[in-house]
């Protein structure tokens, strides 16, 4: 059975994608679809391509009981094909990530909030410049 493949995307891929990704590979182990479902996460920006993740932002999947395991990459062009799914954490990561996509991708685009029946079109807050409290509300978030 083919899987599904699922990207999250954010700004810079050093904090809420790769948490939103951490956190849903996770659950996908717990529920035991890892060989249905497979997970990745990428950044609009290369800026902290090979990076791992902000350290703030482990420390706080840590303390929930989530080690971030991710080489920071920057969204390609085969990504459009790879993927069945590509979560955008904001609406700037939207309106980047469906700049660049083919036409017939685009229906693959989805606000990750999509999913969240009380609010569905909300983002996820970018954490990087503010305080710690920013970290655990992305936390919560995903
Ligand atoms: P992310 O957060 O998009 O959630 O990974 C950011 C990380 C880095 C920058 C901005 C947001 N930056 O400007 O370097």
């Amino acid at each position: 059975m083919e899987k599904v493949n699922v990207l999250f995307v954010c700004l810079g891929n050093i904090c809420r994608s790769p948490m939103a990704e951490g956190l849903f590979c996770e659950l996908v182990k717990k529920s035991g679809l890892s060989d249905r479902i497979s997970c990745d996460s990428a950044g609009t920006g290369g800026w902290h391509a090979g990076s791992s993740p902000d350290a703030r932002m482990h420390k706080t999947a840590l303390q929930r009981g989530i080690e971030l395991n991710h080489e920071a990459r920057q969204l390609h062009a085969d990504d459009f094909y790879r993927f069945d799914y590509i979560l955008a954490m904001d609406k700037n990561n939207y309106r980047d990530i469906t700049r660049i996509c083919p036409p017939d991708a685009k229906s693959k685009v989805l606000l990750m909030r999509h999913f969240d029946a009380q609010d569905r079109d909300a983002g996820v807050p970018d954490p990087y410049y503010g305080g710690d409290k920013g970290f655990d509300e992305v936390f919560d978030i995903a």
